[in-house]
């Protein structure tokens, strides 16, 4: 299979030397590529910045923010067989980058944002993708209930659902655990390293 993953967070420049990111280490999505890679898929890895290597026989496109990894999927998504999104994308960026280095002024400043385009909300109705489409839910609280809202309204074909409450697995944990949750049903997979994990998550869209 020709296969896209998403990986790591994007950073939304406030001004030369000042951004707003999200937490990721790029650890799930860079395991996800070499498990897949390993697997004998051809890999597309999008990135965001980490200090991760890139695995062996990946193809590989850097990018720093959300917009550039919105244009980088959408020029690519429609050569896979499968998209898997796994980056921590921002949902704002700064309405205004400012030129210059940005000095102190008063006890509270006020920063606007804007939204950023949904990439994976985007790929079935912009991008018109057509193949097997995955997602990622980070959430805090209703774990289950907000993975499957995601599943249905951006018609994936699963989403793969993280606690990131837990310090021990999620963000930047070199663990997780998982809850597979699919349009009309969900399981829970135990806590693996995501190396591990990543092998088990492939096998399983495989069969999708
Ligand atoms: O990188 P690690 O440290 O290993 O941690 C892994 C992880 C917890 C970051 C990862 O497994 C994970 O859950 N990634 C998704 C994080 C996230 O931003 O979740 P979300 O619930 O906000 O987004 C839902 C989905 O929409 C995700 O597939 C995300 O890639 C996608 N999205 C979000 C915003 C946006 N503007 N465009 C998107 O495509």
């Amino acid at each position: 299979m020709k296969v896209l993953i998403t990986a790591g967070p994007t950073i939304e420049p406030i001004d030369p030397v000042r951004y707003l990111t999200n937490r990721s280490s790029g650890k799930m999505g860079y395991a996800l590529a070499a498990a897949a890679a390993k697997r004998g898929h051809s890999v597309l890895l999008i990135s965001g910045p980490t200090t991760l290597e890139i695995p062996e026989g990946v193809d590989f496109i850097p990018i720093e923010n959300a917009a550039e990894m919105y244009q980088a999927v959408a020029a690519q998504i429609s050569r896979h067989d499968v998209a898997i999104l796994a980056a921590a994308v921002a949902d704002y960026t700064p309405s205004k980058i400012a030129e210059k280095k940005q000095k102190k002024a008063g006890d509270e400043i006020t920063l606007t944002l804007k939204r950023t385009k949904d990439i994976l909300g985007s790929a079935r109705e912009v991008m018109d993708y057509k193949g097997t489409l995955v997602g990622f839910a980070a959430e805090t609280e209703n774990l289950l209930e907000n993975a499957r809202s995601k599943c249905l309204k951006k018609r994936c074909d699963l989403v793969i659902a993280n606690d990131v409450s837990r310090s021990d697995i999620g963000f930047d944990s070199s663990e997780n655990e998982v809850t597979l949750v699919y349009p009309d049903h969900s399981e829970t997979l135990p806590k693996d390293s995501k190396e591990q994990l990543a092998f088990h998550l492939i096998e399983i869209i495989e069969d999708l």
